[in-house]
C-alpha cells in the first residue's frame, strides 16, 4: 500500500480508503470486522463512514470494531440531512457518541442543500474544529464553484477551510473531469472517490445481456441495470481486458480511478471479505498511460457539450495555470 498526502493537511493516508456504507446493511457486524481487519493488515489507515448509513447503525458498528484500533485510523464521517450551524454542532456530538471516539479526523457535509446558508455552515464547521471534535472539515458532492465560494468565506473569516471533496467517479460517470478535478489539482484539494465500481457493475458481478444477480445491490436499485444496458459493450471489453491480464475486473476499475489525475483516494466498498480481498490488490497495479487510455476509450462517457470550440476543453484542462 502506498501513502499519499491528504490535500493541504500534511497527513499521510493510504491510497485506499475503506468505505463502510454496507456495514450493517449487506454485511453483518462480524463480517464488517473481518473486512476492516483485512484492510488494516493490507496497510489501509483511512476509513470513511456517515451518520446517515443505516440511520446511525453503521457508525455504531464502526465504533465497536475500531475500538482498540482508533489510533491507526484516519476516520471520516459526515453531517446528515442539513447544513446549518446548530445542526452541525449537535450532529457531531451524536456521531462521536455512536463512534465512541473523542474526535474524528475528517467531518464532511454529505450533500449540498437547496437554499443553504453557506456562511452559517462554514461557521458551524469551524466551531467543530475549534472544539477539537474534528481535525479537518470537508464536503461531498460539491460543484467546483461552491467549494471555492465556501473557502473564500472561510478565508475572509479566518475559519477552517474545506480540505476535501468526496465525489462519484468511475469509467461510466465522468462529470467531475469538468472543473472539479482540475480545481483539486490547482488548489490541492483532496479528492476521495466513491462508487469506483459503479455499484459493482464494473466488478464482474453483472454480465452484459444477463439478468441482474438476485444477491446484488442491482436487485433493489435501478441504476446497475440501466448502466449495464447502456454500457454493455464497453463492460464486455473491459472484462476481456481484465481476463487477458489475469486481473479481477474490480482491480481494473479501481486502478483506473487511482491512475486518474486529481484523484487522491478511491473509496473501496464491499459487502463481503472476499470482495475486499480481491479489490485491495488494485493498489498493487500501476497502469501505463497507454493502458489507462485504452480502458478509457472502451466507454464513450467523456462529458460532451453541444457548443464545441475551446471552452469545452478549457473546463477540463489541467494546464491552464503556469
Ligand atoms: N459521499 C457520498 O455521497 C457517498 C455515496 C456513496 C458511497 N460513498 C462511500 O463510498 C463507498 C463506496 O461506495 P459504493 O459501495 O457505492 O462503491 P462501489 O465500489 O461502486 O460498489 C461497491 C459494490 O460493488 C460490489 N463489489 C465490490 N467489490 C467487489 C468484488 N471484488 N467483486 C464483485 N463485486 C464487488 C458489491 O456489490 P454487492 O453488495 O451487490 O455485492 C459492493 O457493494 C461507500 O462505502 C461509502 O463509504 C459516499
Amino acid at each position: 500500500m502506498k501513502y499519499v498526502t491528504f490535500g493541504t493537511t500534511g497527513v499521510q493516508v493510504s491510497e485506499m480508503c475503506l468505505g463502510t456504507m454496507m456495514f450493517g446493511e449487506r454485511c453483518d457486524e462480524s463480517e464488517s470486522a473481518r473486512i476492516l481487519s483485512a484492510c488494516l493488515d493490507a496497510g489501509v489507515n483511512f476509513v470513511d463512514t456517515a451518520a446517515s448509513y443505516g440511520k446511525g447503525r453503521t457508525e455504531e458498528i464502526v465504533g465497536r470494531i475500531i475500538k482498540d484500533k482508533r489510533d491507526r485510523i484516519f476516520l471520516g464521517t459526515k453531517v446528515p440531512q442539513k447544513t446549518d450551524s446548530a445542526w452541525i454542532r449537535s450532529s457531531i456530538d451524536e456521531s462521536l457518541r455512536r463512534l465512541q471516539v473523542d474526535y474524528v479526523d475528517l467531518y464532511m457535509i454529505h450533500w449540498p442543500r437547496l437554499k443553504m446558508d453557506v456562511t452559517d455552515m462554514m461557521a458551524g464547521l469551524d466551531a467543530v474544529v475549534r472544539s477539537g471534535k474534528a481535525r479537518f472539515v470537508g464536503c461531498c458532492n460539491f460543484p467546483a464553484w461552491l467549494f471555492a465560494h465556501c473557502n473564500a468565506i472561510a478565508a475572509r473569516n479566518n475559519w477552517a477551510p474545506l480540505v476535501c471533496n468526496q465525489i462519484p467517479y468511475n469509467l461510466l460517470e465522468r462529470g467531475v473531469e469538468v472543473e472539479v478535478l482540475p480545481q483539486a489539482v490547482a488548489e490541492r484539494i483532496a479528492i476521495t472517490v466513491y462508487r469506483p465500481l459503479s455499484m459493482g457493475v464494473l466488478a464482474g458481478k453483472y454480465r452484459p445481456g444477463e439478468p441482474v444477480p438476485e444477491d446484488s445491490r442491482g436487485a433493489t436499485d435501478a441504476r446497475p441495470r440501466a448502466w449495464l444496458e447502456r454500457y454493455g459493450e464497453g463492460i464486455g471489453k473491459m472484462l476481456t481486458f481484465a481476463a487477458d491480464r489475469g486481473l479481477h475486473p474490480a482491480q481494473v476499475a479501481v486502478a483506473w480511478v487511482k491512475h486518474s489525475p486529481g484523484v487522491t483516494c478511491p473509496i473501496v466498498g464491499a459487502s463481503s471479505l472476499g470482495q475486499v480481498q480481491a479489490t485491495v490488490k488494485a493498489f498493487d497495479i500501476d497502469f501505463t498511460d497507454e493502458e489507462y487510455a485504452q480502458l478509457t476509450a472502451m466507454f464513450d462517457t467523456a462529458v460532451k457539450e453541444e457548443s464545441g470550440g475551446n471552452f469545452v476543453g478549457l473546463r477540463r484542462s489541467f494546464e491552464l495555470l503556469a
